[in-house]
């Protein structure tokens, strides 16, 4: 399945790696899919498609996203959600009259699987408290990029990985953020679990 991009924003812009992702998250074929950090839902609406696609309606997609800025959570790093392509901008003020980068923007574009999808806002260090992680077969872990928060989610997540499931990391290697490199490295180490890298070491995918 080709990755498409909805007319929004989404960390897996580059050329040939939601390809490369929608590949990965089809090898497992899970059945329940947890995202940590939905953005504007783009390769939220890509996994449900791809889910569609393997079991119809017998799959769940579960995203977790701050849906906005505040005073709380100003150190966690949310990208640009602002467009500069025009016709963009034109188009979700004046035709969508959306943020896009807001859940009711995401619940939108996800209507056609409304059945099948749970968003929450609030912040992963506070929301994974509260999810049985032993349903969940694939995390794709995206949200928080500080050393604290994704060691949080790693931890929350290893339940996921003891029962034969997956964690796919994105930002592994970035510069900007090397606390999700460290984190990764300190959570693979005490656990013993392995641990491969793909594209240019972006992702890390972590399982037993
Ligand atoms: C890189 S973007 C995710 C991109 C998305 N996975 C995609 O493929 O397009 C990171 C997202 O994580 C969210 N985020 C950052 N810190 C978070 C936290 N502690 N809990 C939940 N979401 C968080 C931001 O609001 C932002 O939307």
């Amino acid at each position: 399945m080709k990755y498409k991009k909805y007319f929004r924003k989404t960390s897996l812009k580059q050329k040939g790696v939601g390809d490369l992702f929608l590949e990965e998250v089809n090898k497992k074929k899970p059945k329940v899919f947890l995202e940590i950090g939905v953005f504007h839902g783009v390769t939220a609406r890509n996994v449900c498609e791809l889910l569609y696609n393997i079991y119809g309606s017998d799959f769940k997609y579960i995203g977790i996203d701050l849906f906005e800025k505040n005073d709380e959570n100003k150190s966690e790093l949310i990208p640009n959600t602002q467009f500069s392509n025009p016709i963009k901008k034109f188009y979700f003020n004046y035709i969508k009259r959306q943020n896009p980068y807001s859940k009711e923007a995401v619940e939108n574009l996800l209507k056609k699987f409304n059945k099948n999808v749970t968003l929450l806002k609030g912040n992963s260090n506070k929301i994974l408290k509260n999810i049985d992680m032993k349903k969940i077969d694939y995390v794709f872990l995206d949200g928080g990029h500080d050393y604290k928060t994704v060691m949080n989610d790693l931890i929350y997540s290893k339940e996921v990985i003891l029962n034969g499931g997956t964690v796919l990391c994105d930002d592994y290697d970035l510069s900007q953020a090397p606390g999700v490199k460290k984190a990764i490295d300190d959570f693979i180490k005490q656990n013993n679990f392995s641990c491969k890298f793909f594209y240019n070491y972006r992702f890390a995918k972590i399982e037993k």
